[in-house]
């Protein structure tokens, strides 16, 4: 049976897609630069992290693109000031409870949290309050994780799952006490693990990675050409 196609309206342009079709997909067509930070294509479409945010124009509402599915006569805005300025706040939320000491981070120079922040011009997070705090977890000979780098996107969580059917990590808690960690255990080399470490190809930032990766940054910390590198890169800072 044929997919029905819908009519919509994106940025003004028309286009007609296959109804279900996510506005985030939709608007990817027109080349559309919409951020995403939890979205993994046909793997994690949780809707958790708020920045791919655009404005209905029939209803006025803001929804997520990623999670959101066209429908006849729908018009899209992807990018006004109210649009920048709600991305940007919740980019601040996210950053209010994370380990913001960028230059010391492992993920330094591949972050995609960080980019994202300077792409927005954040400098400063407005919302400062109390911080999860968490050890690192070295327990297993190839993966670093920091549970306070992590932004709860659930990426790890849903490649474990579903791609690797391991479940090794899982999100526990509620409200502030949330956290992505080993099921039902501390450390990773106590959890089911199998340490493909797939979970560290889609983290996006420096919560999961693979320790030959950091072996070679700590390498180029100590070469002085590298060392100034990774130190100059810009950083977010809470005022
Ligand atoms: Fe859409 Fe995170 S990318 S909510």
């Amino acid at each position: 049976m044929e997919n029905k196609l819908v009519n919509i309206e994106i940025d003004g342009e028309s286009i007609e897609v296959e109804a279900e079709t996510s506005i985030l997909d939709a608007a990817k067509i027109l080349n559309k630069d919409i951020p995403t930070l939890c979205y993994l294509e046909e793997k994690n479409l949780i809707g958790a992290c708020r920045i791919c945010l655009v404005e209905i124009e029939n209803s006025g509402k803001l929804a997520a693109s990623c999670i959101t599915p066209v429908s006849e006569g729908l018009k899209i805005k992807t990018n006004s000031s109210r649009i920048r300025r709600n991305r940007k706040m919740n980019l601040e939320f996210l950053l209010s409870n994370h380990n913001i000491e960028c230059p010391s981070c492992i993920s330094n120079e591949s972050c995609e949290l960080r980019e994202i922040a300077e792409e927005f011009g954040v400098r400063e997070v407005r919302f400062e309050g109390k911080k999860s705090s968490y050890q690192i977890d070295q327990s297993t000979p190839s993966i670093f994780r920091d549970p306070e780098k992590c932004i709860l996107c659930r990426r790890c969580e849903s490649v474990c799952r579903d791609i690797q059917s391991v479940e090794a990590v899982q999100v526990f808690g509620r409200g502030f006490e949330t956290v992505i960690k080993p099921s039902f255990y501390e450390n990773l080399a106590d959890s089911p693990c199998v340490l493909c470490g797939q979970c560290t190809l889609v983290c996006p930032t420096g919560a999961l990675r693979e320790k030959e990766y950091i072996e070679e940054v700590w390498q180029a910390l100590d070469d002085p050409e590298k060392h100034v590198v990774v130190q100059t890169a810009p950083a977010v800072r809470v005022s």
